[in-house]
């Protein structure tokens, strides 16, 4: 089969489209005919050695995807051959195959494609995670999203709005601001060209948003961190700028803020249950067409080192979907 491999950590350019041997499902895996599969930021740092996990080389990027089932291994009884599937496996999608537990994937959910389904549970598990588990999200709130017109940030507006909260959102560029103006977001602001917190309170009328989604990271932080509201909830989702902030707690006294970690991956493995259930809502609003991934761009697996390195630069805007096989 076909593979995008990383054979040592380096930079995106040094990934190969490879022919490597099909993989075999150990005891509790299936193996997927891979169809599409979704790129996130976190595929750029994976390869680069800059994510907080590593995979045994080689390997090939690629968290999200989805597919069809080719085998199942010993011991797994929920699933068999033929079954359309989602998976978020953390590595391994970018390949015409790829083994993966059976604990890490569902069924494809009816009347979602397999684009879709690629490109659907990890920036929207994310979103509804932090606004729902850790913000605690009311509908009377004002919630400003920053990167909106990426990844997470579209999701964030896409719950946030279907939790019945007003969105500001922030991003770099008016064709970001055009999409999350799409997905809802009530007001919009190009941090590029202004004073971010000053332009926050604004939106406001002097209060500050109640809670903050901030996927980016950088010199945003301080600025929507300050103009954040009395008792208001600052979430640290990632740092797509790639500057980790470092923050005076003063500014968390002064409002008594609070700054509040999302980590949706380990949430879905410490409480199962918790992800279930957000997974059922999510289901739920995209049956309804509250929720649909934004996806921007359709690649083959031979562009996909250079879609890669796009959206590591921020080039890219909502999800681009790297296609596998025919996914009609
Ligand atoms: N904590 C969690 O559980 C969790 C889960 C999923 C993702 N994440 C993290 O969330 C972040 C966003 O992920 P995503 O999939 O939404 O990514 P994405 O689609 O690539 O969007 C990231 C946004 O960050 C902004 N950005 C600013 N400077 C950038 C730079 N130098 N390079 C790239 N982007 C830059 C861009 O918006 P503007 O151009 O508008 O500034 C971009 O649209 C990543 O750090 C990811 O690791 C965390």
């Amino acid at each position: 089969m076909k593979a995008l491999l990383c054979t040592a950590f380096g930079p995106i350019d040094t990934l190969r489209l490879r022919d490597t041997p099909n993989p075999v499902p150990a005891a509790g895996e299936v193996v997927i005919a891979v169809k599409a599969c979704a790129l996130n930021f976190p595929d750029g740092l994976i390869v680069q050695g800059l994510y907080q996990t590593k995979p045994p080389l080689p390997f090939s990027p690629g968290a999200e995807f989805s597919g069809v089932i080719l085998s199942v291994g010993n011991g797994v009884s929920d699933y068999k051959a033929g079954d359309a599937v989602i998976a978020f496996a953390g590595h391994g999608g970018l390949a015409e195959q790829c083994a993966v537990d059976a604990q890490r994937i569902m069924p494809l959910p009816a009347g979602m494609d397999f684009v879709q389904g690629a490109a659907f549970l990890l920036t929207y598990g994310t979103a509804l995670h932090a606004l729902k588990d850790v913000a605690q999200l009311r509908p009377d709130d004002t919630v400003a999203v920053l990167g909106a017109g990426g990844g997470v940030g579209l999701a964030a507006i896409d719950v946030a709005k279907a939790m019945g909260a007003r969105v500001i959102a922030a991003a770099s560029s008016p064709e970001k601001l055009q999409l999350a103006q799409a997905h809802g977001a009530n007001q919009l602001i190009d941090y590029t060209q202004c004073d971010l917190r000053k332009t926050l309170l604004d939106c406001t009328d002097g209060a500050g948003p109640d809670v903050v989604l901030d996927p980016v990271g950088g010199a945003h932080t301080e600025a929507a961190l300050r103009a954040t509201a009395w008792r208001g909830r600052y979430l640290v989702v990632g740092f797509a700028a790639g500057d980790i902030p470092r923050i005076a707690l003063n500014l968390a006294l002064l409002k008594e803020r609070q700054i509040l970690g999302v980590y949706w991956g380990e949430a879905v493995q410490r409480n199962p249950k918790q992800h279930t259930a957000n997974v059922r809502q999510l289901l739920q609003w995209f049956a309804s067409g509250l929720v649909r991934p934004e996806i921007t761009e359709t690649v083959s697996l031979d562009k996909a080192t250079d879609a890669i390195a796009r959206m590591s630069c921020g080039e890219t805007r909502g999800k681009v979907v790297i296609t596998i096989a025919n996914c009609g």
